[in-house]
């Protein structure tokens, strides 16, 4: 073995030695862990749609959309779903890494500050480092702790030659709570930042017709001040891709700079024509998203009654933390044992080990019962296999 490959077993031991070793695995059993928060994935008007389609179309789009891989479709949704979210333009680009990552490293530099909440998602972060940007984090969801950061970059830079970003998840993937966007759009006004705002984890399940968490809690003046909006094809939609909405002179400056939208292949060309249909779906499924939020909270309180571990948030994505990294594991296999398929989350993902647990439309109470039933007898199970100290 040469060096490179002596460094790589040797990294791959400390991943086990940590309880850190990840597989890819197919799935089985009933989904508590996807994020197909709708069903659509296997929603039967959009698959039978897709089998009207399919002769209609080629696989591959063939090039990147600014040389032959551009469709009219990916036009016509674009202009659809900025309509949808009271947007001027929208961009599609491949998914929600690429949307967050182009973007960030595309109005970044490094003669500018981006400020961080310290549990974005990692295409946030890894955008932020390739833009060569200040990166300051601040406490998750604390946004005295923004302030303060904010007071100090107008202290270092008080003539504000140095642009200021801020970076936040609407609806956290992984601990299912969200900024107070009411002071975040205070502070705006405030500071001058530019907003960009990732609904990722809320398109689809939450606001009227499903456009997401911001127009439950924000007027519409207040979410046309956000200056970016961040989108995935990948989860309410069931299909995959991205998507930004931001002013038409921020479409533009996008297309011509973002480089991976530039340097990479198009979206299939079917995937467009879906998400036009997927979006109709979704907008009819306001009486699904409310039994699936009765849902959430129900489960939520059964947990909290027999002494789980959880985020006090009332949304979809349950997180349920445990002390290790083994009883996570321990866990989630039992779990899958059951037909439960409920996955372990670990560093460097999250902080904190945990069951990240997200419920779907397509469950039922008699599902989430019999999670409540399975973690009771695996939590007996566990306290009795550790030995009292
Ligand atoms: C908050 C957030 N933004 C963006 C993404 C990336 O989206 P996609 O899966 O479409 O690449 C994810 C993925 O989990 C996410 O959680």
């Amino acid at each position: 073995m040469n060096r490179h490959w002596q460094e790589i077993q040797k990294k791959l031991e400390s991943i086990k030695e940590k309880q850190l070793f990840r597989e890819t695995k197919s799935y089985q059993g009933i989904d508590f862990c996807s994020n197909d928060y709708m069903g659509l994935t296997s929603n039967p008007n959009l698959l039978e749609y897709f089998e009207s389609l399919k002769d209609e179309y080629p696989f591959g789009s063939t090039a990147s959309r600014l040389v032959r891989g551009n469709y009219d479709s990916m036009d016509q949704f674009e202009r659809e779903f900025a309509n949808f979210v009271y947007g001027e333009a929208a961009l599609l680009v491949s998914t929600g890494f690429v949307a967050n990552f182009g973007l960030i490293d595309s109005i970044a530099a490094p003669d500018c500050y981006v400020f961080c909440d310290r549990l974005n998602h990692a295409s946030i972060l890894d955008g932020i480092r390739i833009s060569g940007a200040k990166k300051k984090y601040y406490n998750h969801l604390d946004l005295q702790h923004l302030k303060s950061l904010l007071d100090k970059a107008d202290k270092e830079d008080p003539q504000k030659k140095q642009k200021r970003i801020v970076v936040t998840e609407s609806l956290f993937g992984m601990d299912g709570d969200s900024p107070d966007f009411k002071t975040l759009l205070k502070l705006k006004e405030e500071y001058d930042f530019v907003l960009v705002v990732d609904e990722a984890h809320s398109l689809g399940v939450y606001g009227p017709e499903g456009k997401g968490i911001l127009f439950r809690d924000l007027t519409m003046d207040d979410i046309q001040s956000i200056d970016y909006r961040v989108y995935t094809l990948g989860k309410s939609f069931g299909l995959e891709g991205g998507i930004i909405v931001t002013k038409k002179m921020g479409r533009d400056h996008l297309v011509n700079v973002m480089r991976p939208f530039i340097f990479s292949t198009a979206p299939l060309p079917i995937v467009s024509k879906l998400a036009i249909f997927a979006l109709e779906l979704l907008r009819s499924m306001d009486t699904l998203r409310s039994e699936l939020h009765t849902l959430s909270v129900d489960f939520k309180n059964s947990l909290l009654a027999i002494g789980f571990s959880i985020t006090s948030t009332e949304t979809h994505i349950v997180p349920l933390l445990l002390p290790s990294e083994s009883e996570a594991l321990y866990y989630a296999k039992r779990l899958q044992e059951m037909g439960l398929d409920v996955r372990a989350i670990r560093p460097p993902t999250v902080p904190t080990p945990r069951l990240r647990i997200s419920l779907n439309a397509k469950l039922t109470k008699k599902d989430t019962e019999a999670l409540v039933t399975a973690l009771v007898q695996i939590r007996k199970d566990w306290d009795e296999s550790v030995p009292l100290v």
